[in-house]
């Protein structure tokens, strides 16, 4: 059996699948025809722009390409400001995410862009927040070890580095007075993490979430991205030994995910953007 097949009965040769994705899909003497379906990355492109239901793709399931709703709007000026009330979350209340919600959040990272639609983003979810405070005590103490190495007598600091040091001997202070400044007592986390050699997926995983972050600020949640975890994980694994991470996988972000005690109440500035037109 073919991997596409157009039902000629259905299908009225307008010629749309041909047009979205000519790799595949040839219109000749007033018949559609597929080529090199190999090439096919399943994005299903042809199933959701056909006007006759006439393509199906054997992987691909027509229950789960349901109609776009017909009054689908939403203003550029809704969502505009919908992206500009997102905000980082630091303080969470001490109140559990059902795990439906963060179901949720994982549902809709998958529809992000991947390259070659490869959707090759891993997900790792720590519904706990005695094991989220766990893997935060661990990266603390990393930037402890981190900032007590480099602020030996006679280490160079590049300057880069010099502003980040704040930032270490805080994580550090904050752990010996039994605070969590990595992840501030967050009752939830989404590890992102994707096969370490592959061009895409740094992009693919940063693009799953702002999907999450997107979708969690929408049902009330708040999110933190955590690149001092990030960065502890790849350079000391065994901080995240019990995420048992595929050895060939790299931990591309994460982010905290709780319910938000403070509630913005302005939108906010942002620098003027660094733009060429050509
Ligand atoms: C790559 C990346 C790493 C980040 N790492 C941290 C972090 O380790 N801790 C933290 O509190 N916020 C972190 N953030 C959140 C940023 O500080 C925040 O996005 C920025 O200050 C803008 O604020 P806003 O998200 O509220 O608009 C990170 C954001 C990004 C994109």
């Amino acid at each position: 059996m073919a991997k596409i097949q157009v039902d000629q009965e259905k299908c009225i040769a307008c010629g749309d699948c041909a047009t979205a994705c000519p790799a595949i899909f040839v219109l000749e003497g007033g018949k559609v025809r597929t080529v090199d379906e190999e090439h096919c990355t399943l994005c299903g492109h042809c199933l959701a722009f056909c006007p006759a239901e006439a393509i199906s793709i054997r992987e691909l399931d027509p229950g789960e390409f349901p109609d776009i709703p017909k009054d689908l709007k939403i203003s550029a000026e809704t969502l505009g400001t919908f992206l500009r009330s997102r905000r980082s979350c630091r303080v969470f209340a001490d109140k559990e995410v059902p795990r439906q919600a963060l179901e949720k959040l994982i549902d809709m990272a998958r529809y992000a862009p991947s390259g070659h639609n490869s959707q090759n983003f891993e997900f790792v979810v720590i519904n706990n927040r005695q094991m989220v405070r766990a893997l935060a005590q661990r990266t603390a103490v990393f930037y402890g070890n981190l900032y007590k190495m480099l602020s030996a007598p006679g280490v160079n600091i590049p300057p880069w580095l010099q502003t980040h040091m704040r930032g270490f001997r805080l994580n550090w202070d904050y752990y010996q007075a039994g605070k969590d400044r990595i992840f501030r007592d967050a009752p939830a986390l989404i590890v992102i993490h994707a096969l370490a050699e592959n061009n895409s997926s740094a992009q693919n995983c940063h693009l799953a979430m702002a999907h999450i972050m997107l979708q969690a600020h929408a049902m009330g949640l708040g999110t933190c991205i955590n690149g001092y975890f990030t960065s502890a994980a790849e350079r000391d694994p065994s901080i995240v030994k019990e995420l048992e991470i595929p050895k060939e996988n790299k931990i591309f972000t994460c982010c905290t995910v709780g319910y938000p005690v403070l509630k913005f109440r302005k939108l906010v500035q942002r620098k003027p953007p660094s733009v060429r037109w050509l």
